[in-house]
């Protein structure tokens, strides 16, 4: 049995004015906060035990999470006053695993259907120090380049390069030996990405990728986070409406929407592939498409938003 850090303490700058008072983790996707998304796909792979690495708005996971009985999975919070980086992240929180077996890392903001319990099976059978899923994408140039050999070990870990040098990335989950973790120096700001993993490829270390396809999505923008909600509501329908929302007989809600508990959409308003989170108001003949509304927020009577991120006191064009 694996345990697991999920590392939730990031700002989310792209994502503002959404994570203003929300952590990006928490905004929901299909109905759901992201890291619930990541805590399923953990306990469908066998994973026990969770650890949240948690900094900014570190408050709002406990009361939503408690002990993660409800989620039939044991929850732990790690807290840094200071941001640690991701390295000094993941060391703080292997404090809360007495554990001696392989510890897996997701970051938090990582939407991934790949097979998590081949990738810790190809892990332990390599006696590897770390194994990092990758992925291939387009566009490499906001992501952790990552090549490997015939092997399958990776030869280098290039973070953010104008140049990539690959289209294989980083996917943001990574199977870690503990031992690993332990020569990570405590209370510093450390980066994997940056750091750790450069300077384990560099010593030799037994560093593999697990190369896997899978639908995958980092859900760090607006429009991914839109796409990503969108997708899992189109494998079921047109819409989703969650339970306790009211949606007037008399409106359209269509593309993938999703719309949150205790909202309420007012006639002849029109909501095309968005997220209207929960306790809004959606005023009547308004018309919402391409677009995010926060929990809370209020739309006017007749209001046009297009391609806006939308809380309960401001709107923001998303670029
Ligand atoms: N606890 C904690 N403390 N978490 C942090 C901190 C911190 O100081 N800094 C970042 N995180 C969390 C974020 O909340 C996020 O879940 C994760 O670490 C990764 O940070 P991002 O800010 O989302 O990084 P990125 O998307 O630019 O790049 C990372 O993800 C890519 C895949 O999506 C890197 O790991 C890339 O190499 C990778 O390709
Ligand atoms: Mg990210």
């Amino acid at each position: 049995m694996a345990v697991a850090i999920l590392l939730v303490g990031g700002f989310g700058t792209r994502l503002m004015p959404l994570t203003k008072n929300t952590p990006k983790p928490m905004l929901t996707v299909a109905g759901v906060p992201v890291t619930e998304h990541q805590i399923a796909m953990a306990k469908s792979a066998g994973i026990t035990e969770i650890v949240l690495a948690t900094s900014y708005l570190s408050e709002v996971f406990i009361p939503h999470f408690g002990d993660g009985s409800k989620w039939g999975i044991k929850i732990k919070y790690a807290v840094e006053n200071e941001p640690l980086g991701t390295g000094g992240a993941i060391r703080n929180a292997a404090q809360l695993l007495d554990s001696k077996e392989s510890i897996v890392v997701l970051n938090g903001d990582v939407l991934s259907s790949h097979n998590l319990k081949e990738q810790i099976k190809q892990h332990e059978a390599h006696d590897a120090d770390v194994t990092l899923h990758l992925t291939q994408v387009e566009d490499a140039r906001a992501f952790g380049c990552v090549p490997t050999d015939e092997e399958g070990r990776v030869t280098a870990f290039l973070e953010k390069m104008e140049n990539p040098v690959t289209n294989q990335i980083n996917a943001g989950c990574y199977v870690f030996n503990p031992r690993v973790i332990s020569t990570i120096p405590l209370d510093t700001v450390v980066s994997v990405e940056r750091e750790t993993f450069p300077q384990l490829v560099a010593s030799g270390a037994k560093v593999f990728g697990y190369v896997e396809s899978a639908y995958w999505l980092d859900i760090g923008t607006p429009r991914a986070l839109l796409k990503a909600s969108i997708d899992i509501v189109k494998r079921n329908g047109e819409f989703l409406a969650m339970p306790g929302s009211f949606i007037d007989p008399a409106a359209t809600v269509a593309g993938g929407s999703c719309i949150g508990a205790n909202t309420v959409i007012g006639a002849g308003a029109v909501i095309e592939g968005s997220i209207i989170e929960s306790g809004c108001v959606i005023g009547s003949n308004s018309t919402i498409i391409n677009s995010f509304v926060a929990t809370g927020a209020n739309i006017a009577e007749n209001a046009k938003i297009a391609s806006s991120c939308v809380t309960n006191s401001e709107i923001l064009l998303i670029p």
